[in-house]
């Protein structure tokens, strides 16, 4: 999604928001763009705007420094307007100039009120009509004016505003949009997103909704809806962030090789978590609800499948923004579990509030301490995945298996006073998710052999079927091959029919009584010219089978594979998308945090 970005520095002001667009880079954009106020020497107008803004990569702003120490930059990902020059931020509007991430649901009105009143329009952008707004409102009170135009708008919004008329002063306002506020040397933010600021700021503070952030005369100051000054506590910004580096490799191939220590932190501060006030609820739950986007949709579905199978109670399972939608029979005695490494997703935040609205009890399990979905959160489970930059999310995913599965663990210990036996050997989840490393060799020469495939499946059954669509959503996503991930016995009632000589099949059987019926399905691919490839941690499964290409997984208990087998999964995605020529942090079309509906 767009990242936004705010600096007052006397100093290299125009470097240093530069600098935070390419860590902000990750979060996947078309456009970007930066205006500064620009000391004017020659005319008798004192300041002035300065805007330079591209389709493309951040480094298209590379080149002439603009001076003036108060600047606004933005990284924009498409939503209302094709990505070019002109829909790109910052957009100005007389003396003023506004980036903003979210979306502005009533702008089509607000656009055609301000067309009435003789205003013309630039860009096809949602966010121009903010920056309208203001200009309209202004009659000498920059913060009065910002606090007027937020009043008429409906949606999601983090805004970073500056003025000609008032240099040195950045007004940022937060609804439903993730904002903080940052200070380094010689330096004070606010941001969209910490990572983006990692070796430039020292200390942070999130704002909440409906707050406001004012930087003026070298200070930062919060303020309430109702523009009363409030007074908030920085926090250091954690180390993993501030020393945040890639190397000379992607961020993707670092984050899957730092995932044995994220699941070592991640069981260390589970170990450490207080569940006693989530007893009752975990105790007393008729059925479980869970939620979640994409990948960590993944980690849902894991959950349903370990908590369904522990503790013999329904647990239903759906993507947020299905949930929103279709009238959920949640309410007060359910459990929501809201799954997101971000804990920014717009639409798990907002199936989050819809259960809490009906008295539903939140447990969020997220990556980011604080987060919109922490703070909304009746019980957060924190993950300890370290910063996850590559969009594709790997570590986190895995982190996330982890908790939840410690979650059910809890809960069939409030139930029964003990632990499932598998819950003794996630000690030891770490050290065979390191083990799992030994696969890579073999995956990189099937990344070779599929490299030039249009498109493939990942089969599995039981727990193996979330495996398999996780596997094709990495492949989807980072090397744009076509995939569908599908439980193996739903093979013959259609997706048989696309199968032709050579078109691969990747099968994942970790569940012992289960992994005939794989084999079968393999059996079918394999009489109709597949090409089959197939993960198990039983050399009897992979020696009996038919397939082409066989990778023997490290063991640990059954219930805990879906840990380890997606590792060799991850890493394939990854040789895949180098071998096909694609940057594997920077998916096409892709955002990391998707904070808009
Ligand atoms: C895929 C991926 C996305 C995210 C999804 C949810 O690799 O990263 O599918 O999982 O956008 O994001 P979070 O977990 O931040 O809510």
């Amino acid at each position: 999604m767009c990242g936004i970005i705010g600096c007052f520095s006397e100093k290299d002001c125009y470097g240093r928001l530069l600098r935070a667009l390419k860590k902000l880079e990750y979060r996947g954009y078309d456009s970007a763009g930066i205006a500064l106020v620009h000391k004017n020497r020659r005319l008798h107008e004192n300041y002035r705007l300065i805007v330079r803004k591209k389709k493309g990569y951040v480094s298209a702003l590379e080149g002439a420094v603009i001076s003036g120490d108060t600047g606004i930059g933005h990284t924009r990902w498409a939503t209302h307007g094709v990505p070019c020059d002109r829909n790109a931020h910052p957009h100005v509007s007389g003396k003023f100039a506004l980036v903003h991430n979210g979306i502005i649901e009533n702008h089509a009105a607000l656009r055609q009120e301000l067309c009435e009143h003789g205003e013309t329009f630039l860009s096809e952008t949602d966010s121009e009509v903010i920056v309208k707004l203001i200009d309209r409102n202004y009659a000498g009170d920059f913060f009065a004016a910002v606090r007027a135009a937020c009043a008429r708008l409906e949606g999601s919004y983090a805004i970073a505003v500056i003025s000609a008329d008032h240099p040195g002063e950045i007004i940022c306002a937060r609804c439903k949009s993730p904002l903080i506020a940052a200070a380094g040397k010689g330096a004070l933010y606010v941001c969209s997103d910490a990572p983006a600021l990692a070796g430039e700021a020292e200390f942070f503070c999130p704002a909440n909704d409906g707050e406001y952030i004012r930087i003026a005369e070298g200070k930062i100051l919060f303020y309430d809806s109702a523009g009363n000054e409030i007074k908030k506590s920085f926090l250091r910004l954690p180390a993993q962030i501030a020393a945040l580096e890639k190397g000379d490799k992607s961020f993707m191939e670092k984050e899957i090789a730092e995932t044995p220590q994220a699941l070592s932190d991640t069981l260390k501060s589970l170990h450490r978590t207080d569940f006693a006030p989530c007893a009752r609820q975990l105790r007393g739950a008729k059925r479980f609800f869970a939620v979640a986007c994409g990948t960590a949709y993944h980690a849902a579905l894991a959950f349903r499948d370990r908590a369904e199978e522990c503790l013999h109670i329904p647990v239903l399972c759906q993507t947020s923004s299905e949930f929103r939608y279709r009238s959920p029979l949640i309410g007060e005695g359910d459990v929501l579990v809201a799954i997101s490494q971000s804990g920014e997703t717009a639409d798990t935040l907002e199936a989050s509030r819809l259960a809490k609205e009906r008295g539903a009890y939140l447990i969020a399990v997220t990556n980011v301490a604080h987060s919109s979905l922490a703070a909304l959160a009746d019980f957060p489970l924190l993950l300890r995945a370290g910063p996850e930059i590559a969009v594709a999310a790997t570590k986190s995913y895995v982190c996330q298996l982890l908790a939840v599965f410690y979650l059910t663990a809890q809960a069939h210990f409030f139930k029964h006073t003990r632990m499932p036996v598998w819950f003794f050997e996630l000690e030891k989840l770490s050290e065979t998710v390191r083990a799992a490393e030994e696969c890579f060799l073999q995956t990189s020469h099937l990344a070779k052999q599929l490299s030039q495939t249009f498109g493939m499946y990942y089969l599995g059954r039981g727990q193996d079927v979330v495996t398999a669509m996780e596997g094709a959503l990495k492949v989807k996503e980072i090397a744009c091959v076509y995939a569908e991930g599908y439980a193996a016995g739903e093979l013959k009632h259609g997706t048989l029919a696309l199968i032709e000589k050579g078109f691969p099949v990747i099968a994942i059987a970790t569940d012992k009584k289960l992994a005939k019926k794989c084999e079968n399905a393999l059996a079918e691919v394999k009489a109709r010219g597949g090409f089959c490839a197939l993960f198990s941690q039983y050399e009897d499964v992979l020696s009996e089978s038919c397939a082409d290409f066989c990778c023997r997984l490290p063991s640990i208990s059954e219930p805990l594979m879906p840990v380890v087998s997606v590792i060799p999964l991850q890493k394939f995605a990854c040789e895949m998308c180098l071998l096909r020529g694609f940057d594997p942090d920077k998916p096409r079309n892709l955002a990391k945090s998707v904070t808009v509906e």
